[in-house]
């Protein structure tokens, strides 16, 4: 096989880091070799090269929207907090006492000034500094020392319109050079209220027996749709919404991020009707599709309103701007288990039945016990079940996954069909990039 690249602008785009990946630019084809998925080697690397390199997706500024708010929750692998401090600025602590390492919050979340271990009772302003020491005399009494056991606040911490983001490396590059053109998808679906959006209180959670990369290349595929999701799909042509494949577009955005456009696979609350909704939702969108056209300009209304988007913000942020608006995040716990987290973000000041219809239809189709969620999670449960009855099978080339479907897209440039797999070969090409050669992992390419 060949890594040769073709006669194409954007080469860094193409390139591949390591023999995990085989992508032949003659034949058209891409493999990821299946211990990708399943060897603590690899995850061990990720560890280090993606999540402990790089801007990782935290929470949204509105689920602590009160100083003293925070909430506590595990992202690449290290327990956070996740606070408004008292001034009203957002921080992110790793949730581990200075003192000994003990977790210092225990709850999920609430409101506080101060944080108190429970182990030998050190204290913590929200704001990082030591607030209290037991028993202080044993102690120095220089300021250096007090200094030197604040709060371990994370490397970096950015927000862009309400999504806050982290990086435990301070070397990471701005975060809106490292969001590239996801940065305008994201700004698409945050101006779609006029006053701004918020996410609802509560949080999905849901674990997963798949490796994380699993949950990505589900989000990017478009291929599967009508099949795994049959159910749904009979579902909305009995309510009379026609369902197509057709003018769906996915995109490399570049640096692993990735974005499906997709028309034809229901409608919008506020912005594209369909049956479901009902007739009150009808007349309202008339309204809102004013109120966008003479907010953002027409263009840029119809855009946003017009389709619906499935965003992924390497690693761990998936965007589902669809008929309801839910943001999802990944946290890899080992090679074959992921969490999965999910809010949903709505429109401030939207009236309680349209809020009423968003939580319906988002429970319909994306939540843990809709129509589509439940599908996607049993695909790559079954994938990672499958995968390990070709491991070691290296010479017969049957430990290898196909994503070729379309790849002559890819040499055209950076969209393709959504049907096609063009979206997760951006995703595997970054990733194999950002993780390099590993030693000990099966996988050579051309074997
Ligand atoms: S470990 Fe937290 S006070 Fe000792
Ligand atoms: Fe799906």
């Amino acid at each position: 096989m060949t890594t040769t690249l073709p006669n194409h602008a954007d080469t860094d785009r193409l390139a591949v880091g390591n023999s995990l990946i085989a992508q032949d630019w003659e034949d058209l084809t891409f493999k990821v070799h299946r211990s990708a998925y399943r060897e603590n080697a690899v995850f061990n690397r990720e560890r280090n090269e993606i999540w402990g390199r790089t801007w990782l997706y935290l929470g949204h500024e509105t689920e602590i929207p009160v100083n003293g708010d925070f909430k506590t929750r595990t992202i690449g692998g290290r327990p956070l907090i996740f606070v408004r401090d008292s001034k009203g600025e957002v921080r992110a602590y790793l949730n581990a006492c200075p003192h000994r390492g003990t977790i210092l919050c225990r709850e999920t979340e609430g409101r506080t000034r101060t944080f108190q271990c429970f182990y030998h009772a050190w204290a913590f302003r929200n704001s990082g500094e030591l607030a209290a020491l037991p028993d202080s005399d044993a102690y120095p009494t220089d300021s250096a020392f007090v200094d030197s056991v604040s709060l371990r606040e994370v490397a970096r911490l950015d927000i862009h319109e309400g999504f806050v983001f982290i990086a435990f490396h301070d070397g990471v590059p701005p975060l809106l050079d490292h969001l590239g053109k996801a940065a305008d998808y994201i700004s698409m679906t945050a101006s779609i209220g006029k006053d701004g959006m918020t996410t609802l209180p509560g949080i999905q959670k849901y674990s997963v027996r798949g490796n994380w990369k699993l949950a990505v290349e589900n989000a990017m595929d478009g291929y599967h749709f009508a099949p795994t999701h049959n159910t749904f799909v009979g579902y909305l042509r009995e309510t009379g919404f026609a369902v197509t494949d057709h003018d769906q577009y996915a995109h490399d955005l570049g640096d692993g991020h990735g974005l499906l456009v997709l028309t034809g696979h229901n409608g919008r609350i506020g912005m594209v009707w369909e049956p479901r909704f009902g007739e009150t939702e009808k007349e309202r969108i008339v309204g809102k599709r004013a109120e966008m056209s003479e907010r953002l300009g027409a263009d840029r209304a119809a855009t946003i309103a017009d389709a619906s988007r499935i965003l992924f913000v390497f690693p761990n942020l998936l965007l589902f701007d669809l008929e309801a608006l839910t943001i999802r995040q990944l946290e890899p716990v080992e090679p074959g288990v992921t969490d999965v987290r999910a809010w949903q973000l709505v429109e401030n000041g939207e009236p309680d039945d349209v809020r009423a219809l968003r939580l319906k239809t988002m429970a319909s189709f994306v939540g843990p016990g809709g129509l589509a969620t439940p599908d996607d999670i049993e695909a790559y449960e079954a994938v990672q079940r499958g995968i390990v009855a070709t491991a070691g099978f290296d010479a017969e080339q049957f430990d290898w996954s196909d994503m070729s479907r379309g790849m002559a897209d890819d040499v055209a440039g950076p969209r393709g069909r959504s049907t096609d797999e063009g979206a997760m070969r951006s995703f595997w090409r970054h990733w194999s990039k950002r993780v390099g050669e590993i030693a000990g992992v099966n996988g050579k390419v051309g074997q």
